[in-house]
């Protein structure tokens, strides 16, 4: 798609859709909506006129209203998209509506828009202040790139609606510096450009995405992003003894990936953090021996959701060039049952040498972090990041709304929520304190893999992987209700939603000194 900044009248410019914003500037709760139109430009505002005062259009979020040559005006049509109140106001409206823009286009197999950057004179100070141009721009842009992206490449019928030309135009953009709008906006390309990456490699079936296909993406995508990257499999594994991430792939025909991709600042002082992303790469997950039951079980596909996070996040990060270096760690294999599984009972050695009581064997993804995290530590990371769809019991804690967040340091913990207020991303931080030690306590070795217990499961893991990371400050995400999209949302797809990346691309920027 070619993605263009402007700074123009967007009433003069002559494009098949302009989608203008509106906001509800209603005070007061049991207030008529009266709805207010985010543009500086007399032109749209004047014919936009008539249907905004008709009390049709409401301005509420995702809402829309299309006219069709609109008087005075080049764009053949003008899209009004409702940001909900003022008051409550903020960038992630502003990301929902340019998707909502997005979508209405897509629909319509309008392949050209061009949205008109959120400008108002009407609105307060106060309202303007939560609303900073470069983060404005850079969220519109997110929000547009990420509803263009459609999960229907294995349909034979499937027709490409993706957009051919958006433009964002801005009148005035008084309140920043074009240069810091413009700034704003090449991030949001790279970001979102990122996140899709992501959502395609979550979105491939098992069969087509194995851990060694796993590899090979993320390797051409280093090799096109000028980034380091060794994928070893077997042998490997043995040399570094890692026992846990073994004993998930043995069961598998399909060899395991261990995925280790470097980004190393041109400019780095020597007594700057390293940090380590590792990601949970589980290609398909049956649950092993400990079986999952057949319903729902299609969706384990999504299983590597986390390693495809901080893939997807070492290509933005490629491209942004904090002055941090940055190790990418991905543990890949498949999960499956056969006669060389390994079984519940079995005793396993990991790589950091604690023995591990298999309880379960569809507690796989934290057998595998297990080994990733270690050894992110010893190629010299002082922070640890880790993404994984890790538990159903953190579904049953957070739904589908935030994704579970843990942390042995609060420092770093606070780092990853400043990171969230930016991203814009949800995630809600349970505790793994070490009150929770009994839950992962073995008879017979020095841990057991899961709990056996009834409740606090999404913690019984983290507690798991807390046992690896030991003192090095970690942040543990698990967004196994939060990494597909069940339902379809007026702006963005349904289907793999690429959970994390925008937050661990911004977590990694706030170390860049
Ligand atoms: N991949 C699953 C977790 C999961 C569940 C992700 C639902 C997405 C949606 C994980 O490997 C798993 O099976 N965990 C078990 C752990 C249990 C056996 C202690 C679970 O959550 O049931
Ligand atoms: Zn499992
Ligand atoms: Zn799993």
């Amino acid at each position: 798609m070619n993605m263009k900044l402007l700074f123009q009248d967007a009433a003069g410019f002559a494009v098949p859709m302009l989608a203008v914003f509106a906001v509800d500037i209603a005070t007061g709760d049991d207030a008529e909506p009266l709805p207010a139109l985010l543009s500086t430009s007399d032109a749209v505002t004047n014919a936009a006129a008539k249907v905004m005062a008709s009390g049709e259009f409401k301005a509420g979020m995702g809402e829309t209203l299309l006219l069709h040559a609109p008087g005075g005006l080049k764009p053949e049509r003008l899209l009004l998209v409702g940001l909900g109140k003022a008051k409550s106001l903020s960038v992630d409206e502003v990301r929902k509506g340019g998707g909502v823009a997005v979508r209405i286009a897509k629909l319509r197999s309008l392949r050209t828009i061009a949205i008109a950057f959120p400008e108002d004179h009407a609105l307060s100070d106060e309202h303007l202040d939560a609303l900073p141009g470069p983060l404005v721009s850079r969220a519109l842009v997110e929000g547009a790139l990420l509803a263009d992206a459609d999960y229907d490449t294995y349909k034979s019928d499937r027709k490409d609606t993706s957009l051919l030309t958006l433009s964002v135009v801005a009148k005035e953009a008084e309140r920043s510096a074009r240069a810091e709008i413009q700034e704003g906006f090449d991030e949001g390309v790279i970001v979102a450009e990122a996140q899709n990456f992501t959502r395609a490699l979550v979105n491939e079936p098992g069969n087509v995405l194995t851990p060694t296909v796993l590899g090979q993406r993320a390797a051409a995508m280093c090799a096109e992003m000028g980034l380091k990257c060794e994928v070893y499999s077997t042998e490997k594994l043995h040399e570094l003894k890692m026992g846990a991430f073994w004993a998930v792939s043995q069961g598998s025909p399909e060899p395991p990936a261990l995925i280790v991709m470097t980004y190393e600042p041109v400019s780095g002082k020597s007594d700057t953090p390293v940090l380590g992303l590792v990601g949970k790469g589980i290609t398909f997950d049956t649950g092993g021996i400990s079986i999952k039951p057949a319903e729902g079980m299609e969706k384990m596909k999504y299983d590597m959701a986390g390693a495809g996070a901080m893939i997807g996040a070492m290509r933005a990060i490629a491209q942004l060039k904090p002055k941090v270096k940055v190790i990418g760690v991905v543990c890949s294999a498949e999960n499956m049952p056969d006669g060389k599984s390994f079984k519940p009972g079995d005793v396993v050695t990991a790589m950091s040498g604690k023995t591990i009581e298999i309880v379960n064997t569809d507690a796989e993804g934290r057998l595998v972090l297990a080994d990733g995290l270690h050894y992110a530590k010893t190629l010299g990371c002082t922070h640890l990041i880790n993404a994984a769809t890790l538990t159903g019991a953190c579904v049953v804690a957070l739904g589908m709304v935030n994704a579970g967040l843990f942390s042995n340091d609060d420092a770093t913990c606070e780092r990853f929520q400043a990171a969230v207020e930016i991203s814009g991303e949800k995630f809600w931080r349970l505790p793994c304190t070490d009150d929770y030690r009994e839950l992962i306590k073995s008879q017979i070795a020095d841990i057991r893999n899961t709990g056996g217990s009834r409740w606090g499961g999404a913690t019984t893991a983290a507690m798991f992987l807390k046992e690896f990371v030991c003192d090095t400050p970690w942040v543990h995400l698990d967004i196994a209700g939060c990494a597909w999209n069940d339902e379809v949302k007026p702006w963005i797809a349904k289907g793999p939603s690429g959970i994390a990346v925008r937050s661990i691309v911004e977590w990694v920027r706030s170390y860049s000194a």
